[in-house]
């Protein structure tokens, strides 16, 4: 191995934001530990602490600033092999702000952005050595992530990205700015990962892209979505899963996908954002309220026990009573089993965030609105679940519930959490990543409950 500075160190990763983020995380920790470091899971026990940011809304904005300016305040572990710890910020922020960070926080050791992950421990290593701040950001990738070494979360489960970027610019959004234009990764490569994937004894992949759906468009003229799904699926892998798809490309080849392959589980988060069409205009979403309902019909025709979840965006600029009622209606006509809520907040360098200057809706109104739909949300994902008592549901197991430790926690096909008494004389850890069959007599709001049969 080659002596790095980094060897002996401990580093703890904090992760914001998405899945992408989660699997960026991944392949840190496999890069810092072939470097012969070791991962952490406090802030207390690390040398080094490195943050993947988000920067798709002000929330995970405002929770970076504050924790990272808290970190001065935590004192280094007993015989720390550093004199100061070392704060190192990546991802979509990193991306977005580059050399203002370091202004801004002068305990700021390491940038980078979202296309060079690759350089982390380089960037680490010249600031041990040097003291200096290092900020490295660069326009695009020149290679995708998955060619670096990967520490899974969990031995059973991946994530796999087919695409990186997006090129649809939807107005509210910061992605596009901070990720770059949608770029696909070969289709052979994608499979190659997977076949690797079922002979490590992965029982899930998960495809990741900011839009699956159009994967392919840039290298094969065409998107090849559907294609990648039925290839994948030939891999003999257990579990198949995919985020994020964008409604107006998931064609009637994908959903023909849900009718054909008895291993794409049968959930699909399909974001919504707005039940209005003309908000849907004005977010450039290129879809109509008819055309997502239809998909949605379609959909159920071939699989009516597909699982819906979605994402909504409450107090667009202008969006009015009228507008929010039309979500509403959606979101009660569709039933879906989750539905993830989000009050609009403007991102400097977006359109939207121009419209806001004229929009006059107070917050009281958006901040009541988001509560009936949160009310309503709440009440469609119970009723969602009560068809799940008395069936009978195979469960992949992730290990043992945080509130109860005789009690199991894993996923239906269906992608809900499953809750279930450890069987006497089982082992919990051998039980990880294992398939369970769990007769449900317990259907609650956000999980189900059970006996394992
Ligand atoms: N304000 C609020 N929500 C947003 N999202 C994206 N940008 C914004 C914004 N500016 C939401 C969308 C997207 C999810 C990941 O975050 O609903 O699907
Ligand atoms: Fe953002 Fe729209 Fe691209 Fe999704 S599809 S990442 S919401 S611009």
């Amino acid at each position: 191995m080659i002596i790095s500075e980094l060897s002996g160190k401990t580093y703890h990763v904090i992760i914001y934001g998405c899945q992408m983020n989660k699997h960026d995380g991944e392949r840190i920790a496999g890069m810092l530990d072939s470097l012969g470091a070791t991962r952490v899971d406090t802030i207390e026990e690390s040398d080094i602490v490195i943050f993947v940011t988000c920067c798709v809304r002000e929330a995970a904005d405002v929770r970076l600033m504050g924790q990272a300016a808290s970190l001065k305040n935590v004192p280094l572990r007993e015989g720390a092999p550093v004199t100061k710890r070392i704060v190192a910020i990546g991802g979509c922020i990193g991306q977005r702000d580059g050399d203002k960070l370091v202004d801004t926080l002068p305990h700021i050791d390491v940038v980078f952005g979202t296309f060079n992950l690759s350089s982390l421990p380089r960037l680490l290593e010249q600031t041990i050595l040097t003291g200096e701040p290092m900020v490295e950001v660069l326009d695009s990738a020149d290679e995708f992530p998955t060619s670096l070494p990967s520490q899974r979360e969990h031995s059973w489960a991946a994530w796999l990205p087919i695409s990186i970027g997006c090129n649809n610019f939807c107005t509210y959004c910061i992605v596009p700015h901070v990720r770059g234009r949608e770029k696909s990764r070969p289709m052979e490569d994608v499979l190659a990962d997977a076949r690797a994937y079922v002979a490590d004894g992965v029982k899930e992949i998960t495809l990741l892209g900011q839009n699956v759906n159009s994967y392919g468009r840039d290298l094969y003229g065409e998107p090849r979505f559907a294609e990648l799904l039925r290839q994948v699926s030939a891999t003999g892998i257990e579990r198949i899963r995919f985020a994020t798809s964008h409604p107006k490309d998931l064609n009637d080849e994908v959903i023909q996908a849900f009718a054909e392959l008895p291993n794409l589980m049968p959930a699909l988060h399909l974001p919504v954002q707005s039940g209005s069409n003309a908000i849907l205009k004005k977010m450039n979403r290129k879809y109509t309220r008819e055309h997502y309902l239809d998909i949605v019909r379609k959909l159920r025709e071939v699989r009516p026990d597909i699982a819906l979840s979605t994402d909504i965006i409450v107090g667009f600029p202008g969006e009015t009573e009228e507008d929010f009622q039309q979500t509403y209606d959606l979101v009660r006509e569709v039933g879906y089993h989750q539905v993830f809520t989000f009050i609009y907040s403007p991102r400097e360098g977006t359109p939207a965030a121009k419209m806001i200057l004229e929009d006059d809706t107070p917050r009281e109104v958006i901040q009541e609105r988001f509560q009936r739909l949160v009310d309503l949300v709440q009440e469609g994902a119970f009723a969602a679940n009560q068809p799940e008592a008395g069936k009978v549901v195979p469960v992949l197991v992730e290990g043992s519930s945080r509130r109860d430790e005789t009690m199991l926690t894993g996923r239906s096909p269906k992608n809900l959490t499953v809750h279930a008494h450890i069987p006497e004389g089982s082992d919990i850890d051998e039980l990880k990543g294992t398939f369970v069959d769990v007769k449900i007599n317990k259907a609650k709001t956000w999980y189900l409950a059970g006996e394992v049969l």
